[in-house]
């Protein structure tokens, strides 16, 4: 299959990259660009494990043509921390023990800040609407809950962890 030359804007850079029409932008994502953040776990758009924005919006990167993303802007869970400062969802999981194998972990990130990115206090049931499409197998998922809801909200005498937005 032939390829061809797109320009994916990842992260606030762009970037070229050969690809055949078939190529999930999952695969040019990790495989070509080196972030290795989104995983592949069952490829076929079941568990969110591989989910990044597309202008915004959380999108399956396993299911989602690496040519459809040409000229849109990528976010991966690489683009949430400002160089070594964590951002304060990826903080607020650290903080309520959120992760355990951590590999639902970037997902469920992506799949949060855009949540957070319209409404900075959910409550616990908007948070668990938005996370619905992330499955994880270790955590139960009431911790990854909390921190989604706390990330902007720090401590209301909820819970006793140290959270700081
Ligand atoms: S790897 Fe994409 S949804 Fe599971
Ligand atoms: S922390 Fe292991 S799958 Fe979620």
């Amino acid at each position: 299959m032939e390829k061809i030359t797109i320009t994916l804007n990842v992260n606030n850079e762009s970037h070229e990259v050969l690809v055949a029409p078939n190529d999930t932008l999952l695969e040019v994502l990790r495989d070509q660009l080196d972030f290795t953040g989104s995983k592949e776990s069952c490829g076929e758009g079941v568990c969110g494990s591989c989910t990044v924005h597309m202008d915004g919006k959380p999108v399956r990167a396993c299911l989602t043509l690496a040519l459809e993303a040409e000229n849109i802007e990528i976010k991966t869970v690489e683009g949430l921390a400002n160089g070594d400062e964590l951002s304060p969802l990826q903080q607020s999981f650290i903080d309520h023990g959120a992760v355990q194998c951590g590999f639902c972990t970037p997902g469920m990130l992506m799949s949060a800040d855009a949540l957070l990115n319209n409404n900075r206090q959910p409550d616990e049931a908007t948070v668990r609407k938005a996370i619905s499409g992330n499955i994880c197998r270790c955590t139960g998922y009431a911790k990854i809950v909390h921190a989604v809801a706390h990330a902007h909200n720090p401590h209301q005498g909820c819970c006793d962890c140290n959270h700081k937005e």
